[in-house]
C-alpha cells in the first residue's frame, strides 16, 4: 500500500487513507447521483474527519496583523461539557482528529488540559497551535501527545523587537521566554512534533488602519532560532487579509502584478539565505499559498470548482457556530450551524443536513474567487474523479497516518 509522501499538504493523498477511503467513495458517489438529479442520493452518514476547534474567542495577544482580529474577545467561549458531547457525537460519525486552534487563544481556556486530555483519552490525533504564552498549560498534558500530534507555536518573529510589535504581548512575556518553554516540551516528549509559525509580513501591508513591521529580513535569523531550541520544523506562510465587507480571506486583492514581485523577490531571497543556514535536520516548510506565491501561481488557487467538496470533510466548530471553511470563520455564508450543531445524535442530524444544502449551493467559483484556497489541489481532484468515467473502487489506498485537514 502506498504511504503518504509529504504529510502536511497533499489533502487527496489523506483522503485515500485506509480509514478514510470508504466516506471518500461514498461522497463521489452521492455527488454523481446529485448530479444525476436522483432524488434518493441522500449524504452519506459522516461526519468531519478533522476538525478546526476553537476553544474560545479570548485572547491574551494583541497581533496587529491577525486575521481573525473581528472575532476574537466577543466573550463567547465553548463550555466542557459541550464540547466533550460535540467530540463524542463526532467520533461515532467517524473524527478522527481535531486542532485546537484559531479564533482565540486556546491555551486561555478554563478547561484546556482537561480538553486536551479528552480528545486524546479518545485516540483522536491532536494538533494545538498556540501563542506560546501559556506553554506550561501544555507541558502539564505534553506526556499525553503522541506521534504524530503537533505543537505550533506561532511567533513570526527572530529577535524580541519584531516579536513585540508583532504580536502585542500581555506583560512580561518574551520570545526568548517562551522558546525555552517550547524546548522544554520537546524535552518533555520529544514524539511532539514541535512547530514554529512564521507568517511573513512584507512592507505596505495596512490593518487596522496601521502599517505592520516587516520581518521578511529576519527569516534566516528564525530559521536559526528554530534551530537552536529543538523545534522539528519551521512553517512559513504569507500574510493574508481579510477584505473589507465579505470578510473573506485574501491576498493580493486586487491583483498587482509589479507589488507582487517585488514582493516575492525579497521573500525569494530571504529564504534561500535560511535554507543555506539551516541544518540538516531543520524542515523548512511553504504553505500552499507561500508555495504558488513563489512559483507565481497564486493567482490559481483563486479559480476554484462550483463545488466546494472538502466541506464534507472538515469544518470549525467554533463558539461562534459551525462553519464550513476555516476562511469563513466567523463569515455569515460559511456558517452551517449554531455552536450546539454537533452535540448530539439529533443536532448532528440538523447540522449534516445544512451542510448537504451548502454542498448543493455554495457556488465556490464566486464565494471563493477572492480566497487563496488551501484546499484548492484536492477540491479539483475530487470534481475531476466525479467528471470522470473511472470507478470510485479504482481509487488508489493509501496507509494511514495522518488525519489532519
Ligand atoms: C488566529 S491564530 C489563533 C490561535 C493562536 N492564538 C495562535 O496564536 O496560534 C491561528 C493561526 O492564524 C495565523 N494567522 C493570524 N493572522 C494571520 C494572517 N494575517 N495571515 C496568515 N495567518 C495568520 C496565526 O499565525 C496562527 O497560526
Amino acid at each position: 500500500m502506498e504511504k503518504l509522501r509529504e504529510r502536511e499538504h497533499d489533502f487527496s493523498a489523506k483522503l485515500r487513507q485506509k480509514s478514510v477511503v470508504e466516506r471518500l467513495r461514498q461522497y463521489i458517489t452521492w455527488q454523481r447521483a446529485v448530479r444525476r438529479s436522483d432524488d434518493r442520493a441522500e449524504l452519506p452518514p459522516f461526519g468531519p474527519v478533522s476538525i478546526n476547534l476553537d476553544l474560545t474567542s479570548a485572547c491574551n495577544f494583541r497581533c496587529p496583523h491577525c486575521v481573525d482580529s473581528g472575532i476574537i474577545n466577543t466573550g463567547e467561549t465553548l463550555s466542557l461539557d459541550a464540547i466533550k458531547q460535540s467530540i463524542d457525537t463526532l467520533q461515532k460519525k467517524g473524527l478522527l482528529s481535531v486542532i485546537l486552534i484559531g479564533g482565540g487563544e486556546p491555551t486561555v481556556h478554563r478547561d484546556f488540559e482537561e480538553i486536551v486530555r479528552f480528545i486524546r483519552n479518545r485516540g483522536l490525533q491532536v494538533g494545538i497551535a498556540t501563542n506560546g504564552s501559556r506553554l506550561e498549560r501544555v507541558e502539564a498534558v505534553a506526556d499525553l501527545l503522541q506521534e504524530g500530534d503537533w505543537l505550533r507555536l506561532s511567533l513570526d518573529a527572530a529577535r524580541e523587537d519584531t516579536f513585540h510589535k508583532s504580536h502585542r504581548p500581555a506583560g512580561g512575556i518574551t520570545l526568548r521566554g517562551i522558546l525555552r518553554n517550547a524546548q522544554r516540551v520537546k524535552k518533555a516528549n520529544p514524539k511532539i512534533s514541535l512547530g514554529y509559525s512564521y507568517v511573513i509580513v512584507w512592507e505596505g501591508i495596512h490593518m487596522g488602519g496601521h502599517e505592520l513591521a516587516s520581518n521578511v529580513g529576519e527569516v534566516p535569523e528564525a530559521v536559526e532560532k528554530a534551530r537552536e531550541y529543538s523545534f522539528d520544523y519551521i512553517s512559513f506562510k504569507p500574510c493574508l487579509l481579510r477584505l473589507e465587507g465579505s470578510g473573506k480571506e485574501s491576498l493580493f486583492d486586487p491583483p498587482d502584478p509589479a507589488r507582487e514581485a517585488r514582493v516575492i523577490s525579497g521573500i525569494r531571497e530571504s529564504l534561500l539565505e535560511a535554507q543555506a543556514r539551516s541544518g540538516p535536520d531543520m524542515k523548512i516548510l511553504k504553505s500552499v499559498n507561500l508555495q504558488a506565491m513563489m512559483d507565481g501561481k497564486l493567482h490559481e488557487l483563486k479559480n476554484q470548482p462550483v463545488t466546494c467538496h472538502s466541506q464534507f470533510f472538515r469544518t470549525v466548530l467554533a463558539p461562534s457556530g459551525v462553519f464550513h471553511c476555516p476562511a469563513f470563520r466567523g463569515v455569515p455564508q460559511g456558517r452551517i450551524a449554531s455552536d450546539d450543531g454537533y452535540l448530539d445524535e439529533e443536532m448532528f442530524g440538523r447540522t449534516q443536513a445544512s451542510l448537504d444544502a451548502s454542498i448543493r449551493s455554495f457556488d465556490a467559483r464566486r464565494e471563493c474567487s477572492v480566497v487563496v484556497c488551501f484546499y484548492h489541489h484536492v477540491n479539483w481532484w475530487i470534481e475531476r474523479f466525479i467528471e470522470s468515467p473511472r470507478d470510485v473502487s479504482e481509487i488508489e489506498v493509501v496507509q494511514d497516518n495522518n488525519f489532519f485537514l
